[in-house]
């Protein structure tokens, strides 16, 4: 409609000056106002438009916005997600920092748990060692005093054993008595050990002989003596002879106030009984030569005045030496004169090793076995120093000393070095095959 109109006035306006005039004016005015009309369209077509766009702007927009929103919000939404997977993750690594802590704590209260548990454990389990090696100990220390015990009645068993097996074979050895009849006499008896020769003494006295027993040192001849008293039954007197030994000592003397005082000779030979002269061979040869006249006429000149010999008067004398003199194992013994060994009847007194065996374990009941060893290295000894002719004595009385010993406590090396070999040279000990150094065989 805006067109028509502008073409009408557009025709006329060319048809007139006026109307060009006017034309002018008008289309001016036309112009200006079509102008103003399409302006004012424009205008409303603008604000259409404008509306339009602003709808279309606005639809746009809140598309746009809405796409924005949702970008945003997908955005928001991504970072919101983000966020709170930052958080999550965070919180994640917080609560897991904390788990983590808490693990770590709880890990740590376990452990601390477990290692005092552990420690406790160790504890008790080193105290349970501990009293379980006591145990043991005391255990083994039971079981070897058991066993010790064991050994020692085992050895105590044996040993009565040994003792019973000897005892036995001495009993079965020896007879217990001694018996000796002499002529149409009463038979005398004597029990107990006895040397091998005492049987021969007995009947030389039952005989009514003197008898002068000879043999190295102690091979039992003073006991011999002693024991054939008791075996006539007779009182036991004895006199040890020395070089000094006064005659007063055999015959008696009177003291100051006149008093006669009698000896043990005396009474024997007055009133019976058997005397012992020890040693004869150490006697004085005054005395001895005093002695011959009681010995010959069975009457002797004491101080008091002369005594017949009671007929149960014997007399037993002992002797290391054959009275040839003194020699390198006996020395200073006398010679005793052929008249005074007239009137004995001599007997030789060897060592009866039978005998030394059985008074040796008779001493040491309870050390059979050492004692037999103790007794075997004497046998040995002697038999050395016999053969190599060494001035050194090995008597029954040392072995027998020895058991004694033994039975005291002693072992077989100390029995045998204190009693048996003690303070010998070097020389005698090499030549016996005894060590140099004293030790006399390990036990
Ligand atoms: N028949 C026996 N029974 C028990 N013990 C005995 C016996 N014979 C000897 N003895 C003992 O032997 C040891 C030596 O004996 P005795 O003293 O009689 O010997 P001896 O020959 O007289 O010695 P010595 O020549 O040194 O005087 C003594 O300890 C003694 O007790
Ligand atoms: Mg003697």
């Amino acid at each position: 409609m805006a067109t028509e109109t502008v073409m009408r006035c557009a025709d006329a306006l060319a048809r007139s000056p006026y109307a060009e005039r006017t034309m002018e004016t008008t289309s001016r005015r036309v112009a200006a106002e079509v102008a103003r009309t399409i302006a004012d369209e424009r205008v409303a077509h603008a604000d259409e438009i404008v509306r339009a766009a602003a709808a279309a702007a606005k639809d746009t927009a809140t598309e746009t916005a809405r796409q924005v929103a949702e970008e945003t919000s997908a955005s928001l939404a991504a970072e919101a997600a983000a966020r709170t997977l930052k958080e999550s993750r965070e919180a994640v690594a917080e609560a897991l920092g904390e788990s983590r802590e808490a693990v770590r704590e709880t890990l740590g209260t376990e452990r601390r748990k477990v290692e005092e548990e552990l420690a406790r454990t160790r504890a008790e389990l080193d105290d349970t060692q501990g009293q379980l090696t006591e145990a043991l100990g005391r255990t083994r220390r039971e079981l070897a005093e058991a066993r010790e015990e064991v050994v020692l009645s085992a050895g105590r068993f044996a040993r009565d054993e040994a003792v019973r097996v000897v005892a036995e074979a001495v009993a079965e050895q020896v007879p217990p008595v001694v018996e000796v009849r002499v002529a149409e006499a009463d038979p005398v008896r004597v029990g107990g050990h006895s040397h091998v020769v005492l049987p021969d003494v007995l009947l030389a006295l039952g005989a009514g002989c003197h008898v002068l027993l000879v043999g190295p040192a102690g091979t039992g001849k003073s006991m011999m003596a002693r024991q054939t008293a008791e075996a006539f039954g007779q009182e036991f007197h004895a006199l040890s002879l020395g070089p000094t030994t006064p005659m007063s000592k055999i015959f008696g003397y009177y003291d100051a106030h006149g008093q006669y005082h009698g000896t043990p000779f005396r009474s024997a030979f007055e009133h019976g009984g058997l005397m012992l002269l020890d040693e004869l061979d150490s006697g004085h040869p005054g005395l001895l030569a005093e002695l011959n006249q009681a010995l010959s006429i069975r009457s002797c000149a004491f101080a008091d005045g002369m005594v017949a010999a009671h007929p149960e008067f014997r007399l037993i004398a002992t002797a290391n030496t054959y009275g040839t003199g003194g020699d390198r194992q006996y020395v200073g013994r006398q010679a005793l004169d052929a008249a005074t060994l007239d009137r004995f009847v001599v007997i030789d007194v060897p060592v009866d090793e039978d005998l030394e065996e059985r008074i040796a374990l008779a001493h040491a009941p309870s050390r059979p076995e050492d004692t037999l060893r103790v007794i075997e290295e004497v046998r040995r000894l002697r038999a050395t120093a016999a053969e190599k002719r060494l001035p050194v004595m090995f008597s029954p009385r040392a072995g027998i000393d020895a058991a004694k010993l033994l039975q005291a406590g002693a072992s077989v090396e100390q029995a045998i070095r204190w009693r048996v070999v003690r303070g010998m040279s070097a020389a005698h000990r090499s030549a016996l095959g005894l060590a140099a150094d004293g030790g006399e065989g390990a036990e």
